[in-house]
């Protein structure tokens, strides 16, 4: 597990006027099976940003979820490249998401050859982190803040998962075992 370094130096006074500290072993939650993402601080006595960590925890979460879902899917119901692909139903899941202010998630090429144009990395963080995670890290995240709201942006890596996603995704079969193709990029709001 990498802790990727964050601008969130500037948000120090915010972690201060929290004046919730607590060391990193106490939060950390060996649960979930995302374990690329970072869910303790990088060094004990470090004051932790538990909003921070609980917004990360929840991507980490949402991830799996969404995840294993593509995957039972494109098992159990996708037996030609005529049928409709989980990556389209889900996009129409990550809509749902965004109208019910739950989160933001974007299905995101990282070959340079996507299916849908629509699906290219955009300038600015989304291509920062394919760049980022085809370079082998699984997660990748930065904190911004956008109208006094403070709000993570994370990207978590797919790989080719099955033989079958190459059905439709012909060019995946040149990817090597393991290797990204895709990445999931969240925007979560910090509370
Ligand atoms: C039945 C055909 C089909 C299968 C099987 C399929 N996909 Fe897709 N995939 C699509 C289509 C169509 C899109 C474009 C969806 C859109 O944007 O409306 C897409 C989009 C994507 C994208 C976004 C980038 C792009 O190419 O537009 C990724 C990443 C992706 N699929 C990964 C996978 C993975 C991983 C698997 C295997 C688990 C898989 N796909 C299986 C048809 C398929």
């Amino acid at each position: 597990m990498r802790f990727t370094p964050l601008p969130f130096a500037r948000f120090v006074p915010l972690w201060c006027a929290a004046s919730v500290f607590a060391l990193a072993p106490l939060l950390a939650d060996h649960s979930s099976g995302a374990e690329a993402i970072p869910d303790k601080a990088p060094t004990t006595g470090t004051p932790v940003d538990e909003a921070l960590q609980r917004t990360r925890k929840q991507v980490r979460m949402i991830d799996g979820i969404y995840k294993h879902g593509i995957v039972l899917i494109t098992e159990n119901y996708v037996t030609e490249d005529t049928d409709m692909p989980a990556g389209v139903a889900f996009k129409k899941l990550f809509e749902a998401a965004k109208d019910n202010g739950w989160h933001e998630v974007r299905l995101i090429d990282a070959t340079g050859e996507p299916y849908n144009d629509e699906n290219s990395p955009l300038p600015g963080f989304e291509q920062r982190a394919v760049d980022v995670i085809k370079k082998g890290e699984a997660y990748y995240d930065e904190v911004f803040t956008e109208d006094g709201k403070r709000y993570l942006r994370a990207a978590t890596a797919i790989p080719v998962v099955l033989p079958k996603c190459v059905m439709c995704h012909p060019h995946y079969e040149d990817a090597a075992p393991g290797a990204a193709i895709g990445v999931l990029g969240y925007k979560s709001l910090i509370e």
